[in-house]
């Protein structure tokens, strides 16, 4: 360590005009390990996915961010009795519901399932309440009244808390990280995809996402989840007759996409606090001339770094991975879209996918132009931090293969279960944790300062001196 900490420091001092940069500086495999055990899905009759009382209780409440600002927020529930009322009333106290908005109700089918009816209402005029934000939805029969934090005006030092968290599941394990999420707290969640993992049971039992969305309401309901799209929401089985991807995934899971001007629904972006956040869809075209692609392009365009200095991707397939569970994945989508990364000064990029957790060094690997050989990945402090936090802890169970020897991109991996939280202070300083599942809530076994790439583009924040195992 102390070896690696003098490398370091000459580089600064040789490298500082150029941007990019080597170093031999190495990473760290973990050498924590977490005991191996079956990974089930918790029974249908857990705690956890227990029906809410009353008659055509609404159920599987939750909230996204219903606009590009944050002064919207969509509710969903799902009724299954009858349709009932698609009616939210909302307001500054639960006994000051004075605002309305009227919502819709959709059900679908997926071979021999039925949903049940599921509501969507996006709740508008939000800056009108000042802080806390109660709704009321199932008038006529069972009316819960729930309450969130209305999202904070977007400003260059507006504080944030960003929970992350990927590939979560309904495994005892993915209740375990809901937990401890809940216990580090967080203002909203930054989810990368793989939701349910409904497509793991038999005829892609989607009772299974039903119980997912009783087991994360307690979450999910009183913050926005940010929704990425992984590979278990395509729901693609033509072996079923169900042929039209990610049927069950948007009929449950709006998202604000209309607001940032995207045609679809995987891809999109929201302004949250001192963070712009642009959320790519693995599983859907991105090569040059697709929409997707267009699409970014005018969205790297607009972003405004005085307004929203913390400029984050999240993708669910990782460009960076050094595990052998989805190697090169994510691979098409690097060569596409990460010169666009590197030149708009991308802080951070999130994934999934890859159950086991990965933080990479400012790197960058775009000089590559097939005859000058140049194709290894290095170090460079315009380009963003790939973070892989695909360890929500799923029926799948961990990805325990990594690469060896570990990757000169790779500064630190494990194969764990856990979550993180991004803690934004101000323009130019966030605070980065992820805490083990293994450890109790309270334990970050993996830190880091993260500086802005747009306010402070030249420090090098990326080389940690400090970390715990
Ligand atoms: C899930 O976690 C919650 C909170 O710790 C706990 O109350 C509940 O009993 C757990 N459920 C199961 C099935 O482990
Ligand atoms: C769907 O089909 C499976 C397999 O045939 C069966 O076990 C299940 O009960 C059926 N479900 C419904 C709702 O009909
Ligand atoms: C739904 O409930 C609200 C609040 O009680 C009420 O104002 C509205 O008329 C109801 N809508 C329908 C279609 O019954
Ligand atoms: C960017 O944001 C700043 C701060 O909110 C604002 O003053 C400025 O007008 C914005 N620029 C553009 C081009 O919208
Ligand atoms: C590729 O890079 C090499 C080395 O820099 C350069 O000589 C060559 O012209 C480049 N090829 C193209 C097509 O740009
Ligand atoms: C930003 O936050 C960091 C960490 O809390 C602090 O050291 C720094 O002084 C802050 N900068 C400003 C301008 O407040
Ligand atoms: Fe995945």
């Amino acid at each position: 360590m102390a070896m690696c900490s003098t490398i370091v420091v000459v580089v600064v001092l040789v490298a500082t005009a150029t941007a990019a940069e080597e170093t031999r500086c190495p990473g760290t495999t973990s050498s924590f390990r977490r005991k191996q055990a079956a990974m089930e899905d918790m029974p249908m009759d857990a705690d956890v996915f227990a029906v809410p009382p009353g008659p055509n209780a609404p159920q599987q409440v939750h909230i996204t961010l219903g606009d590009h600002a944050g002064t919207a927020m969509t509710v969903s529930w799902v009724t299954t009795e009858e349709a009932g009322n698609s009616t939210v009333l909302y307001g500054r106290a639960m006994d000051k519901l004075d605002m309305a908005a009227e919502g819709t109700h959709t059900r679908y089918k997926y071979y021999n399932y039925t949903s049940g009816f599921i509501h969507h209402c996006t709740l508008t005029n939000l800056e009108m309440c000042i802080r806390d934000s109660y709704y009321a939805m199932g008038f006529g029969h069972t009316v819960r009244t729930l309450w969130f934090t209305t999202p904070p005006r977007p400003g260059p030092d507006v504080p944030f808390r960003l929970g992350l968290i990927g590939d979560l599941g309904q495994t005892f394990h993915s209740n375990d990280t809901l937990t401890h999420y809940e216990a580090t707290g967080g203002d909203a969640v930054l989810f990368m995809g793989d939701l349910s993992y409904a497509d793991k049971h038999p005829l892609h039992d989607n009772n299974r996402w039903d119980t997912w969305g009783r087991f994360s309401e307690r979450s999910v309901a009183y913050q926005p989840w940010i929704w990425v799209t992984g590979n278990h929401e395509v729901d693609y089985a033509p072996e079923l007759g169900e042929t039209k991807p990610f049927k069950p995934f948007t009929h449950r899971y709006p998202t604000p996409h209309l607001a940032s001007d995207s045609p679809e629904p995987y891809w999109y972006s929201v302004k949250l606090a001192s963070a712009h956040i642009i959320v790519l869809s693995s599983y859907s075209a991105f090569a040059k001339y697709t929409p997707q692609y267009k699409w970014l392009e005018a969205e790297l365009a607009s972003v405004n770094r005085s307004e929203t200095p913390w400029l984050i991707m999240a993708s669910h397939s990782p460009w960076y991975n050094s595990n052998n569970f989805h190697y090169m994945e994510g691979e098409p989508m690097r060569v596409q879209f990460e010169q666009m990364a590197v030149d708009v000064r991308v802080d951070l990029v999130f994934s999934g996918h890859v159950h086991a957790y990965e933080r990479s060094f400012r790197v960058s690997n775009i000089r590559y132009n097939i005859t000058d050989g140049q194709c290894t990945p290095v170090r460079d402090r315009r380009a963003p931090v790939y973070i892989t936090i695909g360890d929500g802890g799923n029926i799948e169970g961990p990805a325990d293969e990594m690469t060896h020897p570990q990757p000169a991109y790779s500064a630190f991996r494990e194969d764990s279960f856990g979550h993180a939280v991004l803690d934004i202070k101000n323009r130019t300083h966030a605070y980065y944790a992820w805490y083990r599942n293994d450890d109790g809530a309270k334990v970050a076994a993996d830190t880091v300062w993260f500086t802005n790439r747009f306010h402070m583009p030249n420090h090098d924040d990326s080389t940690p001196k400090k970390r715990h195992y």
